[in-house]
């Protein structure tokens, strides 16, 4: 009794020398360093690249290492293109874990070894640092990390997008940010010109919108890699937000809102008449969508606007005449429908709001005293631009309470009972009225656009 249990702590004790394999019948794994998250373990016909030093149990000599060999060691696990230890001991490894695989020599090169590395009965101890997996089923994953209450427009295959990014690997190390370079990656969707992963892990994003996209190695760099920071069969990692998408097929949007609501009748008149009122057209405010194409192109300007640039313009329209044709102006008469009515050679001034997409604002007139001034097709302004302030509503010179009583005869209004007739036209007038000059558009009109105010009409 005493000798037996004498044998069995000395056996312990000199568990290799004397008592194996008793004590490794299996496989032995300590996960001595697993991270907190771990979206993914590693199952059988997955592949991986990881980092590993081989040593012997018996005397910690090491026998094989990837550091030594100069890159991280790629492989299936779980059919037999490793040792059955390594097969079984990788399984359920998570990305950025570290784990020690102790392997008994039946599981490992067994009682021949490996001609003069490995000698017969070796028990083999693997350190293992796990980089990335993935699996030939993997499909380009999209997690949206955040997006933009409103999107007018997500992006399609052929659209035209220009986007920041930071691209890491699966273990995280950065490989390349476009913030790097200071400036967005821009380039054309879905027609090759990205990989494959990429062309797909775009579509469908709104400018604003940020996610990550995980491409694996065979929609990405495959076999290859690229440089020295993408490694061969690498999985990549992109956080990415969009900043802009625009596609050359695009024409100008031009959203019109008639102003009767905001300026005339608000809160005077009933809504029959708010409906003729719209005929005056004055005030009108538009926004204008123009596409880089139509405005800077693909060399935008200096450092405030980017190269292909969509601008967004918030334009307000104080009035405009057509200095070749003043009569044309003071004629008394009712333009019922506004559409169409400026021209080439008018003579425009408007404020507006030109802004990029993701809403940065680029100018703004009112960071000038006096609105912008500008005649339509004199190259004075960006084609988009003109293009966008054509056709606009010119305010009508004529008695504006004579317009709103006649509106009233005619029946398409009625004035708010109980207040006198002279009092609301009197209030309609001064909210029309906005310089407070006593006439509304006529006296704006009459303005003789200034060389100093032309010479701002860079945009
Ligand atoms: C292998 O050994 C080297 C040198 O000691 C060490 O820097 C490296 O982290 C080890 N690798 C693993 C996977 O344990
Ligand atoms: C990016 O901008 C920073 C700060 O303005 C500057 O220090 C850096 O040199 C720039 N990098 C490139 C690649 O232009
Ligand atoms: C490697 O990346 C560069 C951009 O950094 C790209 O121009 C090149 O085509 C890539 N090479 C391969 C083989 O994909
Ligand atoms: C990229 O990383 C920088 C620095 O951590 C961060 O400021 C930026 O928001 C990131 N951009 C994206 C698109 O993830
Ligand atoms: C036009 O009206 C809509 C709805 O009232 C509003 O959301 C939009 O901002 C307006 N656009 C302009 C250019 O004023
Ligand atoms: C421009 O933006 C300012 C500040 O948001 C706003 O008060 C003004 O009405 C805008 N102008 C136009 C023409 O949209």
């Amino acid at each position: 009794m005493e000798l037996a249990v004498f044998t069995l702590v000395l056996c312990l004790h000199d568990v290799i020398v004397s008592c194996l394999p008793a004590p490794f019948v299996d496989v032995v794994v300590d996960r001595y360093d697993i991270p907190r998250v771990c979206p993914r373990e590693v199952e059988t016909e997955d592949f991986i690249r990881y980092h590993f030093n081989g040593t012997f149990h018996a005397d910690g000599k090491k026998f094989d290492s990837s550091h030594d060999r100069g890159k991280a060691f790629i492989s299936q696990v779980g059919l037999g293109r490793l040792i059955t230890g390594m097969d079984r001991g990788l399984q359920g490894m998570c990305v950025n874990e570290q784990r020690r695989i102790t392997i008994p020599p039946h599981l490992a090169y067994g009682s021949i070894g490996t001609g003069g590395v490995v000698p017969p009965d070796a028990v083999l101890v693997y350190d293992v640092l796990l980089l990335d997996v993935w699996n030939t089923a993997d499909e380009v994953q999209i997690r949206t990390l955040h997006k933009p209450a409103s999107c007018p427009r997500a992006a399609a295959a052929s659209d035209f997008v220009r986007y920041h990014y930071n691209g890491t690997l699966l273990s995280g190390a950065p490989f390349d940010s476009s913030y790097s370079r200071n400036a967005t990656y821009d380039t054309y969707l879905g027609q090759g010109d990205l990989i494959k992963g990429m062309d797909q892990g775009l579509l469908g994003m709104c400018v604003g919108e940020r996610r990550i996209v995980i491409v694996p190695p065979f929609l990405a760099y495959g076999e290859i890699g690229n440089g020295t920071r993408i490694p061969p069969q690498a999985t990549l990692v992109f956080e990415a937000l969009l900043v802009d998408v625009f596609n050359a097929k695009d024409d100008l949007i031009v959203e019109r809102n008639s102003t009767y609501n905001t300026y005339i009748g608000k809160g005077y008149v009933i809504r029959g008449m708010d409906q003729a009122l719209q005929g005056l057209c004055i005030g009108e405010k538009r926004r204008i969508v123009i596409p880089p194409h139509l405005a800077y192109g693909e060399a935008g300007v200096g450092e405030l606007i980017p190269a292909s640039t969509v601008l967004v313009f918030d334009i307000h329209v104080i009035d405009f005449h057509n200095p070749e044709d003043p009569v044309d102006v003071k004629v008394t008469h009712r333009p019922l429908d506004c559409g169409g009515t400026s021209e080439v050679d008018d003579w425009i001034r408007y404020r507006y709001n030109c802004s990029l997409m993701d809403g940065t604002l680029l100018y703004s007139s009112d960071h000038y005293d006096a609105p912008s001034i500008t005649t339509l097709g004199a190259d004075l302004v960006i084609p988009g631009l003109e293009k966008g302030l054509g056709g606009m509503c010119v305010g009508e010179k004529r008695e504006f309470s004579a317009f709103i009583m006649g509106q009233v005869e005619e029946g398409k209004g009625r004035l708010r009972p109980g207040v006198d007739a002279d009092t609301i036209i009197q209030d309609m007038f001064n909210n029309q009225d906005r310089n407070k000059d006593g006439k509304i558009v006529e006296s704006e009109a009459d303005d003789e656009p200034e060389p100093e105010a032309a010479r701002r009409d860079e945009l």
